[in-house]
């Protein structure tokens, strides 16, 4: 043993003390989004079945739900309107008294110091289930940049501190941002969904929000999971149309993607910890395979040592539960 070189990785491991003494990543409550479903109509508070813990709400909830998070520290929230009507071209989308404008006004009026994040996409409002317009078969792109434009605008309109497109047509970023600054919405950032892959992670979302597409799939406009390189391409088109903020979503099958957009682009990051990623985690812990509050709090410290400034989880409440503890 005497002449053994090696080193003592372990001494800065002893105690618990020294442990948080040399920790590199740290999640704090304000990392935190919260996304909400918000639904038409009175007195409704549906738990979506396969994410435990996550229900839709109507507005008259709404409240409610902002004073549990204000309460937990939460200060910031992502909605998504989830409407009775669907036609071929979303037009609750950019209606002015949308179920997610409605719901933007709302909060903000009880809740003013809260940053309301609108997701900004079509495709829980058109009766085909795509993010955009239709067109013999195809999701026509240019088209559909007008209306997803309008609908940035009307939720600018009704307050949303942050317009956050997750619709990925070619541009959306270049054309939300101009109609921004035309309406007069100068100061609304844009956070952009600019690396969002056709993952089958979102399933529960899509019964959450019922935006599951009527047709086929969104491959032919979300990123093939196998792609790195095209997602720095498209990470790089978003910075250089004017986005404020990356969106990288999924969140954990993607980490590497995070870390290379973190280290090539110098804006805030966020990952989007899916549904799927939620659902998993929530069977397993009921089923006693897993420990709850270890594998949400290693993680979520996982995204953000891959480079995530910002994590848009629907594990919020229970993380900032964890981190008073
Ligand atoms: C809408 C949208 C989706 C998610 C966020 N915005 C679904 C999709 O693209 O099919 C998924 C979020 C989640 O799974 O938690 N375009």
């Amino acid at each position: 043993m005497e002449d053994l070189q090696f080193k003592r990785h372990r001494r800065l491991r002893k105690t618990e003390s020294m442990r948080a003494l040399v920790r590199e990543t740290h999640l704090r409550k304000e990392d935190l989004i919260y996304p909400i479903f918000v639904v038409e109509g009175e007195q409704i508070k549906n738990a979506v079945a396969s994410m435990p813990g996550v229900h839709q709400v109507s507005l008259d909830h709404l409240s409610e739900e902002m004073n549990e998070l204000e309460q937990l520290g939460i200060r910031s929230v992502i909605l998504f309107g989830v409407p009775n009507e669907k036609d071929e071209v979303g037009s609750q989308a950019y209606h002015n008294e949308g179920i997610v404008q409605q719901a933007i006004r709302h909060v903000k009026e009880a809740h003013p110091s809260l940053t309301v994040i609108a997701d900004t996409c079509l495709c829980q409002y058109t009766d085909h289930g795509h993010c955009g317009v239709v067109r013999d078969g195809e999701i026509a792109n240019d088209e559909s940049l007008e209306l997803i434009t309008k609908t940035a605008v009307s939720q600018a309109e009704a307050g949303a501190d942050i317009i956050a497109p997750s619709n990925m047509m070619d541009g959306f970023v270049a054309a939300i941002r101009k109609g921004l600054d035309n309406a007069g919405y100068s100061h609304v950032p844009v956070m952009s969904y600019a690396v969002k892959y056709a993952s089958a992670f979102y399933g529960p979302f899509r019964d959450a929000a019922h935006s599951s597409p009527q047709f086929g799939d969104r491959r032919a406009y979300q990123m093939d999971p196998a792609n790195r390189l095209e997602a720095m391409r498209e990470a790089q088109s978003d910075v250089d149309e004017g986005a404020d903020f990356l969106i990288v979503k999924p969140a954990l099958s993607y980490l590497d993607i995070m870390r290379e957009v973190k280290d090539r682009f110098n804006l805030p990051l966020v990952a989007y910890n899916v549904s799927g990623e939620y659902s998993m985690i929530k069977a397993a812990a009921a089923n006693g395979w897993v420990n709850e509050e270890e594998i949400v709090m290693e993680k979520l410290t996982s995204m953000k040592r891959a480079g995530a400034d910002l994590i848009i989880t629907y594990f919020a409440k229970d993380a900032a539960g964890y981190l008073d503890k």
